[in-house]
């Protein structure tokens, strides 16, 4: 009897061993490595393909998954936004892949990028894989919130080489363009430390949205900004032949489409630098969007009166 139980528990001490670390890597490798095949969403014409099939998207909008998942304490709050959008059979998330500048910023100074941050994001693409849902990326914002345009001109003025002060010379100053397409190459070749995968090469990743709600309004010719629009999607793509490539446009008529009048929610939205058609037509953007604010635009409607 002694001698059974002095060798049944170094057995079962061992073999609770084994399956702790079974459970372990288990869960790493089933969750990340050896789960359900992912594949790229594709695009024939106007339909988003999976695997050969139409895909359709419900999607939502969670902006604050990367800056929440930087603090321990904040963190569990993105694994439960993924968890209850999948449950609502929700099958894509818009979320921003930048912070430029702010608090918990991804890039503290033009091509300085804080590796916390950088493992925030990481954090956030596995959690989107466990759950299955994908990701549309967002790389930069026109408004001033996590940096965006504003930040990029701050930075090029700091370091003597910024041609203007406009928040519009983000389009425009090669040194500022260049600044942006560093950070681009830096996200898209990313390694991801949770899941090994490369950005570039990840099929969670939907795809990547250039700039969210780009307004150019020094010149509403929109030549500036179709220019920016058409070298930064080029960019893209050299760099990553496999994801979806999207403007992130508010969806806005220009000056010279007749249609201005009749889709546009006021006149001076054909003034803001951007064309909904002309921008979506470029040559590597895949797919286009439209931000309907009406809320917004009705108060303003009640402001003019
Ligand atoms: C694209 O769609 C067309 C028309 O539905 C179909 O005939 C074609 O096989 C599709 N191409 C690919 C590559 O899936
Ligand atoms: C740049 O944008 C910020 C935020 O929208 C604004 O406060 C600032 O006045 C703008 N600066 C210029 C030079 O346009």
């Amino acid at each position: 009897m002694v001698a059974g139980n002095g060798l049944f528990y170094p057995i079962f001490g061992f073999a609770s061993l084994v399956i702790f670390i079974y459970m372990s890597f288990g869960d790493m490798r089933l969750g990340f490595e050896e789960g359900p095949e992912v594949s790229f969403v594709g695009r024939n014409g106007t339909q988003f393909v999976l695997d050969g099939k139409p895909f359709y998207i419900n999607g939502w909008n969670s902006y604050w998954l990367m800056v929440q998942s930087v603090d321990d304490y904040s963190r569990p709050r993105v694994r439960e936004m993924l968890k209850a959008g999948a449950k609502m059979g929700l099958t894509v998330c818009r979320t921003w892949a930048f912070n430029d500048g702010d608090y918990n910023a991804l890039q503290t100074s033009p091509g300085v990028f804080n590796e916390q941050a950088f493992k925030a994001l990481d954090y956030v693409i596995a959690e989107a894989r466990r759950h299955g849902v994908r990701l549309l990326l967002s790389l930069v914002n026109n408004l001033h919130a996590y940096g965006g345009k504003t930040q990029y001109v701050e930075w090029a003025w700091q370091e003597g080489v910024g041609l203007s002060s406009s928040n519009d010379s983000f389009f425009y100053d090669p040194s500022i363009r260049s600044y942006f397409k560093n950070y681009v190459k830096t996200i898209l070749t990313r390694k991801n430390t949770i899941t090994g995968i490369e950005y570039r090469n990840d099929p969670i990743i939907l795809g990547w949205e250039l700039i969210n709600e780009p307004r150019c309004m020094t010149d509403p010719s929109g030549d500036t900004l179709q220019d920016w629009i058409e070298e930064m999607s080029a960019f893209v793509k050299l760099i990553d032949k496999n994801h979806l490539v999207t403007v992130g446009l508010e969806g806005f008529y220009g000056p010279n489409d007749p249609k201005r009048l009749t889709v546009n929610p006021e006149d001076w939205a054909s003034r803001l630098g951007s064309d909904f058609i002309r921008n979506s037509k470029t040559e590597n953007v895949d797919f286009t969007s439209v931000h309907i604010y009406p809320d917004h635009w009705y108060a303003l409607d009640d402001l003019c009166l």
